[in-house]
């Protein structure tokens, strides 16, 4: 499909998408609640054509960019009765991550997502239960539970370079959708997946990613095939992953990975988790981690590649690493690859993942503005947090558009001096990102094996973004030449 097409698509499917997934609330909106302050800036005639030829000219991020120039932190877009409250920046966000879910709801947006982690776990089931599952998705991934894994992602990371031959080129985002899928296996799902029917995992799985495409958003259970393959991949990975969990609890065997944890997960009146919940919770978590990591591991390659300064630097780093600590990597090692992290952070600033974050209000709410206005937003209206632009406001970012990982390193810390919603790709607040620290852990091991063994260069041009797709990834191949060259140890 033309570029331009995908764009002015995924725009006007943002906001159909929510107009179809809110019609429940379509009676609502101001008739439900007298708003007392003034509502949103509404993008309206010469402003609306502006953005609409802006998004046919480039991509959605500059012609949101030329409407928060317009405009402000805040505005509202309007598409036949539906109409998308943007927020962008730290001050217009606060009541997006911040506000009660008695006000503020992630809603239905994620419905789609119920026929791929079933009917027992997330957004099938009522909130307080949710709540209490995104505790034992916390409590699994926190430091202390991490450190464990270093050792077993670090083998995965080896044994899979190891198959490269001395010199060749590769497409860096095919390769670490394989890799990080085998962590996944590894570290989420354990030896008995991983060791022995990752092949049949890895096919399901995809199966079920496949059920992630604007239709299956719109229409999660009309039954056309893409919709039915995943169903029915669903159905086998529940009754594999159920059929470990009971076999685990037959023989008493404890292991040390998250389905473990998932399993001895406990709510709070006591109740053990279910095997249909474990299994729907180690999908979704490998959901959440899997896609989102690869684009930014791939991010990462793309621009240390272009910035001979920061690839420099970043190599120096593990050159230093390896004199303190030879070939060791622990946790608090990792911790210490400070440049390295400043990378990841800045390619996940620059190309965010997930660009665009939904909510909808379930009461009025007042948003307070950095220029100082304060607005009323009615019950039933759909907010869009900009994370893409978010990231880019320059009264935080100095020079938005370049990339600049020292920005991030102390001294300058832009994103912690313009607050804390100034740097949102892992989200914020009550549904922040439960795997940030795991996904820091897998690409800095990565990115830190390649360095250490691997003179890599970009050989296809740097990469666009692909608006049309669901999670926004580099557009095409991203391909790079290596050749082997170990790095040594003293
Ligand atoms: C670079 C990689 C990643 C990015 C950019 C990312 C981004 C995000 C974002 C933006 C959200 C918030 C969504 C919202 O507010 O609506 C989120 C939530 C979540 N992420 Fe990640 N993520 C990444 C990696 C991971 C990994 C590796 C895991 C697990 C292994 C994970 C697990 C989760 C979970 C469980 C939630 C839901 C939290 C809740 O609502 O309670 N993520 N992620």
């Amino acid at each position: 499909m033309d570029m331009t097409i995908c764009v002015v698509w995924l725009v006007l499917a943002i906001i159909s998408i929510a107009a179809v997934v809110s019609k429940s609330s379509k009676r609502s909106n101001a008739s439900d609640s007298v708003v007392t302050r003034p509502p949103p800036p509404v993008v309206t005639g010469i402003d609306l054509l502006k953005f609409l030829h802006a998004l046919c000219r480039k991509d959605p991020e500059a012609a949101m960019m030329y409407l928060y120039n317009k405009l402000g932190s805040i505005f509202t877009l309007s598409f036949l009765w539906k109409r998308v409250t943007i927020l962008i920046g730290h001050e217009a966000s606060i009541p997006f991550f911040h506000g009660l879910e008695s006000d503020v709801s992630q809603g239905n947006f994620n419905e789609f997502t119920v026929p791929m982690f079933g009917k027992e776990n997330g957004y099938a089931v009522e909130y307080a239960t949710r709540i209490e599952q995104s505790r034992f998705f916390y409590d699994s991934l926190k430091a202390s539970q991490l450190r464990s894994h270093v050792d077993l992602i670090r083998q995965e990371v080896e044994e899979y370079f190891a198959k490269w031959g001395d010199e060749g080129e590769v497409d860096l985002k095919q390769e670490f959708t394989k890799l990080l899928m085998l962590i996944a296996g590894r570290c989420l799902l354990g030896s008995e997946v991983r060791d022995t029917i990752f092949g049949e995992f890895y096919t399901l799985f995809a199966d079920i990613e496949e059920g992630v495409n604007l239709f299956s958003y719109m229409f999660p259970y009309m039954p056309v095939p893409v919709n039915n393959r995943r169903d029915r991949a669903q159905m086998k990975l529940t009754s594999i992953v159920s059929e470990i969990v009971r076999s685990r609890k037959r023989c008493n065997r404890v292991e040390d990975d998250m389905l473990q944890r998932l399993i001895d997960s406990r709510y709070k009146d006591g109740r053990p988790t279910t095997e249909g919940e474990v299994s729907g919770m180690i999908i979704g978590l490998i959901f959440a981690g899997k896609h989102t990591s690869t684009i930014t591991a791939s991010w990462t390659g793309a621009c240390l590649l272009t910035h001979p300064k920061f690839l420099g630097a970043a190599v120096e780093e593990q050159k230093q690493m390896m004199s303190k600590y030879k070939d060791n990597i622990d946790y608090n090692i990792l911790s210490e690859m400070e440049i390295l992290h400043s990378c990841i952070k800045e390619a996940g600033r620059m190309y965010p993942a997930a660009p665009v974050l939904l909510r909808k209000t379930l009461k009025e709410i007042s948003v307070q503005t950095r220029e100082g206005g304060e607005y009323g937003i009615p019950k039933g209206t759909t907010l869009a947090h900009l994370v893409m632009l978010t990231g880019k406001v320059p009264h935080t970012y100095k020079d938005p558009e370049v990339y600049d990982p020292d920005r991030f390193r102390v001294g300058r810390e832009e994103d912690k001096i313009g607050g804390k919603l100034s740097y949102t790709i892992f989200g914020a607040g009550r549904h922040a990102c439960a795997g940030e620290s795991f996904a820091f852990m897998q690409i800095k091991i990565i990115w830190s094996h390649l360095l250490r063994n691997f003179d890599l260069k970009l050989t296809s041009p740097f990469p666009k973004q692909d608006w049309s797709k669901f999670i926004i990834e580099p557009k095409g191949k991203v391909m790079v030449s290596y050749k082997r060259c170990r790095m040594p140890a003293n």
